[in-house]
């Protein structure tokens, strides 16, 4: 296996299997106090390297003593320079037989895993709110470890916050404040949050979590989770985590959703009111086998994670609600997919699935390819094989990589001995080695699709829009050309500047700015300047800044939203606004 290269671990180091962690939450200096203990997997001496981000390192001791205050023998350490994709290597220096490591530091305000937000950026308006999010590389802006999937760990941590605040981890409630890990996870996925935070079972497995204004909703839009679960079930083989429970986070929550273990996080962008928007859910209940189970062994083969999941969740959206709702959001899918082969137009090498990240920051580099050219390439093997097999492939595949971190060719040797010839005859090496889309990409059919390339680019009529679903309109915004003469008669015939769907929304306010139809510019700043997802602040601040006319509105609303933003959404709209 080669070596992860966002990350300072050795291969011939001893790995650390299990942390303790304690975190005092201080919202007043932004910072967490914290006591890590690195237990090692065997006995280890000499140097072990640790990723860090922006640590504040007091002291490294043998932990032998319990008392988390000190005591203990203290080891020699050294925190080499800053760099600027994956932070700083510290080495520590184990004595002979060293069994585990305690490190005291305290994690900077500007932890890159970290957004502190203040009262006014809740719903509530009273109480702060804190989040973690750690793929995929910002777990060691928390915690000083070897800060790749390769290395797996459990946990048991305790966190301290001020009442009347809660905290939630992604683990199980140990009670007290302290959280349990028993199932070993990439760092990737450790993720809590703390604020004003109430709940409402839907499942006997499921708990939807929000703030208290929120909670109901929340719990109403998610409440098909636990037939989700049972169906992933039985797609997939047994539910290995206990629990399926949601966060419903803050506005500014960069993603849609964030597959922590047992936590699931999920952007409150997802309460159109109506359900439409819940292939998110299934999407990241999904990565409890593909991701969290079977993990990439790295950034470079974030298709295995994203790929197959996408793949696994479009199975749970077509055994819940049909092949035709599954081809419709696979057709979505498509020209995402065609986006983002023009974004990297200029960087073709960025368009394979297995990608070379070496001194590539992961989340400047994040885009639809790994999910969308993923599903296609397990699609493209699905139709040459036969469901049954490719299903009796899926299985094996979850068995033979459970609890581990796997690359692209040891994908492609299960294949081969899964599914013998299959590989060849789809042209595995042109899907995962070759840039762009191979031209026998499969591409998804269904009626419902053909019923909304018959209306072309033409404005339908109320009759024909009748049976439209928020997909529907999403493709037929998404294939229309630009720019498109028609907003003003499409807009006042469905009154698309209203819709509380946001990918529908979204799509309709990028065609209508790449149209010189500028009556939705207000509708534009007011989701700019309240929600922080970054599939919907990209396509808006993009077209905003592609127009002359606009440009300076873009400049201006990110001017006043920076702050409330995520720190990894303002490095991806201050990079594509000094783009062009
Ligand atoms: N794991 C990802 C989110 C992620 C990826 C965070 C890379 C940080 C680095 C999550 O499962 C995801 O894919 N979210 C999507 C959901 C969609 C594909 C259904 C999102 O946020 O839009
Ligand atoms: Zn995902």
């Amino acid at each position: 296996m080669r070596r992860d290269p966002h990350s300072f671990a050795d291969d011939a180091q001893p790995t650390v299997t299990r942390l303790e962690w304690l975190a005092d939450v201080d919202f007043a200096s932004r910072t967490l106090g914290c006591v890590a203990v690195l237990h090692l997997g065997a006995p280890g001496h000499g140097p072990l390297d640790l990723d860090t981000r922006d640590l504040d390192i007091a002291r490294v001791d043998d932990g032998a003593v319990d008392d988390p205050a000190g005591g203990g023998t203290a080891l020699a350490w050294e925190l080499a320079a800053s760099t600027p994709i994956l932070g700083a290597r510290l080495r520590v220096q184990l004595p002979d037989g060293a069994v585990r490591v305690r490190i005291h530091y305290r994690t900077s305000p500007t932890a890159s895993a970290l957004q502190w937000l203040t009262p006014a950026q809740t719903a509530g308006g009273v109480h702060p709110f804190l989040f973690s999010q750690c793929q995929a590389i910002h777990a060691r802006s928390l915690v000083p470890l070897q800060d790749t999937p390769r290395v797996r760990i459990t946990f048991d941590a305790r966190l301290r916050v001020p009442p009347p605040l809660r905290a939630l981890m992604a683990a199980a409630d140990a009670g007290d404040g302290r959280w349990h890990m028993p199932q070993p996870i990439p760092p990737y996925l450790l993720a809590f949050a703390v604020g004003e935070l109430a709940s409402r079972d839907v499942g006997p497995r499921s708990r939807v979590w929000a703030e208290p204004s929120v909670v109901d909703a929340a719990a109403w839009e998610f409440g098909e989770v636990d037939a989700m679960l049972t169906t992933a079930e039985r797609l997939f083989g047994p539910y290995d985590w206990e629990r399926f429970d949601i966060l419903t986070m803050p506005p500014s929550f960069p993603y849609g959703g964030m597959e922590n273990p047992r936590l699931t996080f999920l952007t409150p962008a997802l309460l159109a009111g109506d359900r439409s928007l819940v292939s998110v859910v299934a999407h990241e209940l999904a990565h409890s086998w593909t991701g969290n189970l079977v993990s990439n062994s790295s950034a470079e083969h974030f298709w295995l994670n994203e790929g197959f999941t996408v793949f696994a969740e479009r199975r749970i959206v077509e055994a819940l609600w049909g092949g035709e709702t599954s081809a419709l959001q696979a057709a979505v899918g498509w020209r995402s997919l065609e986006q983002a082969m023009a974004r990297f137009k200029d960087r073709p090498e960025l368009t394979r699935l297995r990608t070379q990240l070496e001194g590539i920051d992961p989340d400047e580099v994040f885009s639809e390819i790994p999910y969308e050219k993923g599903y296609l390439f397990l699609r493209a093997l699905e139709d040459a094989t036969g469901r049954e097999s490719f299903d009796r492939f899926l299985r094996a595949y979850v068995r033979d990589f459970r609890f581990g971190a796997i690359d692209s060719d040891d994908f492609t040797r299960l294949c081969e001995r899964e599914l013998p010839g299959a590989l060849a005859r789809v042209d595995g090496a042109a899907w995962l080695d070759g840039p762009g889309l191979p031209p026998s990409a499969p591409r998804p059919r269904a009626r419902k699709l053909d019923a909304v390339a018959a209306v072309g680019a033409s404005v339908p009529t109320l009759e024909q829009a009748a049976e439209w679903g928020s997909t529907e309109w999403e493709l037929y915004l998404e294939s229309l050309p630009r720019p498109f003469g028609k907003c003003a008669e499409l807009d006042a015939r469905f009154d698309l500047t209203a819709r509380g769907n946001y990918d529908v929304l979204v799509a309709w306010l990028g065609l209508a700015l790449d149209s010189s139809y500028d009556p939705v510019v207000p509708r534009v700043e007011e989701i700019l300047g309240k929600l922080g997802r970054m599939k919907y602040l990209r396509p808006l601040y993009a077209a905003l800044a592609r127009r002359p006319g606009t440009r300076p509105v873009a400049e201006r609303l990110f001017a006043r939203h920076r702050d409330g933003y995520h720190p990894i959404a303002v490095q991806v709209v201050e990079g594509l606004l000094a783009a062009r």
